[in-house]
């Protein structure tokens, strides 16, 4: 079953409690948590005071992505709070079969994100370690932007090399998803989806009932 992690980097910070209740009432199963340090990506996000607080009023587990550089010094951190998946990127891990065993010693599931112009090619070594793959459809840094479109063919690539190393690893896509195509990064393969602009622009209830027709029928 396909799952849909909404972005939190969307919702109203005003009133982030009513809209995780809202999530919540919708049937929202886990949450995407963009860490950015203003180093990695040009933007400067939230950080784990910010995880803490949803942790404090939620059970629904969160997709933590750190776009961060060193994320190894924060490991400890966020394994406190309800993170199902702590994902770091390709890019910005020196020692990434270090940093996958380590998140997985702390009792996360381990993820790997790809920025658009990264190789699947880079995970060969480690796809059998690995519980997720992020594959990156727009630069990351900011929400609403537009989706690259080769992306679609990295989703396949990745799938077929989880196939043939017997990894466990699923594929999460994130950056650009709406309505428009969600269909064919389902069709491409993808397990696990982000949105968030799209999510949150308009009603979220009713655009996430349409996300989640168009999953119920693939
Ligand atoms: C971008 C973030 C995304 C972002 C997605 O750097 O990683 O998770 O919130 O937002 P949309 O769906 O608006 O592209
Ligand atoms: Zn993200």
């Amino acid at each position: 079953m396909v799952r849909i992690s909404p972005s939190l980097l969307s919702a109203n910070f005003l009133h982030l409690e009513k809209d995780i209740q809202m999530m919540e009432e919708c049937g929202v199963n886990i949450f995407h948590m963009d860490v950015m340090d203003g180093s990695f990506v040009p933007n400067i996000s939230y950080g784990p005071m910010i995880l803490k607080a949803v942790d404090s009023i939620s059970k629904v587990p969160m997709d933590t992505h750190l776009m961060i550089r060193e994320p190894n010094r924060y490991f400890e951190v966020f394994a406190q709070y309800n993170v199902e998946y702590l994902t770091i990127h390709q890019e910005a891990s020196l020692h990434l079969e270090r940093d996958i065993a380590r998140i997985k010693e702390l009792g996360m599931k381990a993820g790997v994100a790809l920025n658009p112009a990264t190789s699947p090619e880079t995970l060969r070594y480690v796809i059998r370690d690995l519980d997720l793959v992020l594959v990156m459809s727009v630069n990351p840094g900011f929400g609403g932007q537009k989706f690259i479109s080769s992306q679609l063919e990295k989703i396949k690539e990745i799938k077929d090399m989880i196939r043939r190393y017997h990894s466990n690893a699923i594929v999460e896509i994130d950056g650009g998803i709406g309505l428009n195509n969600l269909a064919a990064v389902i069709d491409a393969g993808a397990d696990m989806i982000v949105s968030g602009s799209s999510l949150f622009k308009g009603s979220f209830r009713d655009n996430y009932s349409k996300f989640m027709d168009i999953v119920n029928g693939r």
